[in-house]
């Protein structure tokens, strides 16, 4: 349990993955949490949890201790002007923590958005949705004016919510290709999967749970028996068997070149999202 309060300024998707699963983790209470956005109306689904709502984003500012900014990337700097023009310094402020969630936003960036807090604490992470159930992977990297008992307070959030980890920053482009970016190919697997049983003629419900429990079944083994994915698969493939029959066609399928390109592509893309002169950035908003 943290004593600290919550805040998130942006309550869309991420924010939301974050404070309910702190919530619903007993990690903090919803009276710790506060939300601000610009319309009420679409931050309903807080206020069902029980958490307080607002259209005034200085009033996070103001009251929280941690701070989320789960805004999108090109919402950052009109919002951080708006905070600034409202802001009057005040001696608490160098005990609060900022934590950016925006891909591709850098570090540097961040803390000259935040400049009207002297000697900003910033911290820039990427986290998933999966963590709305626990189940995230999250990497996060310190600005200069992080300490070590504010990490300390990050991490337990971070990490309450899956695996966190605090990596260089100039590796957070990389991993968010995979981490970032992952589940949204695992969903592509586990539909695929799902729909060659159903090809079979297995029911397209028991077809899809089967799916996603393969994955899960797999990904656990991997990681409570630690062996390599390669060595529990020749483990699964009878010689003459089926499984080495599907695994060939995978093979021609060029299934782990492609995921490697997806990882890869993503990485890749999450930097050029960054870069503010991207013509596309004003299209897709910079998220991911
Ligand atoms: N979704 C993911 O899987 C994921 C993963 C890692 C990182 N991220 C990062 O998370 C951030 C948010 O993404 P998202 O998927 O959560 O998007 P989202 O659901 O669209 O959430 C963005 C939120 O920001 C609010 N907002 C807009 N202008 C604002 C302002 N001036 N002040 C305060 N709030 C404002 C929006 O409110 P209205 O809807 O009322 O306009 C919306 O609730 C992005 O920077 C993205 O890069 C997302």
């Amino acid at each position: 349990m943290l004593d600290e309060k919550v805040g998130f300024i942006g309550g869309g998707n991420m924010a939301f993955a974050i404070g309910s699963g702190l919530i619903n983790r007993g990690i903090i209470k919803t009276s710790q949490v506060l939300v601000s956005g610009p319309t009420l109306e679409n931050l309903q689904r807080w206020r069902d949890l029980g958490v307080a709502t607002i259209t005034d984003n200085n009033h996070v500012v103001d009251e929280m201790d941690i701070i989320f900014i789960c805004v999108k990337p090109h919402i950052l700097n009109p919002c951080a002007e708006d905070l600034k023009k409202n802001h009057r310094a005040k001696s608490k402020d160098m005990n609060k923590v900022f934590v950016s969630v925006l891909a591709g936003v850098n570090l540097k960036d961040l803390e000259a958005s935040f400049s009207f807090i002297i000697n900003v604490k910033m911290i820039r992470c990427m986290p998933n949705t999966p963590m709305q159930i626990s189940e995230g992977c999250t990497v996060y990297s310190s600005g200069s004016n992080i300490e070590p008992h504010d990490l300390e307070k990050v991490h337990i959030i971070l990490n309450s919510l899956g695996v966190a980890q605090h990596i260089p920053e100039s590796m957070i482009n990389a991993v968010t290709g995979l981490s970032g970016c992952g589940p949204a190919f695992v969903y592509t697997i586990i539909e695929a999967l799902a729909d060659g049983a159903v090809k079979n003629g297995v029911p397209r419900q028991m077809a899809l749970q089967f799916a996603a429990q393969v994955v899960v079944g797999a990904a656990k083994t991997v990681m409570i028996t630690g062996k390599h994915p390669a060595i529990l698969r020749d483990e699964v493939c009878s010689p003459g068997g089926a499984t080495i029959a599907g695994v060939h066609e995978l093979e021609k399928g060029n299934l782990r070149a492609t995921l490697m390109n997806a990882v890869e592509m993503a990485s890749q893309r999450c930097a050029d999202l960054g870069r503010k002169d991207n013509a596309n950035f004003e299209f897709c908003g910079g998220c991911l």
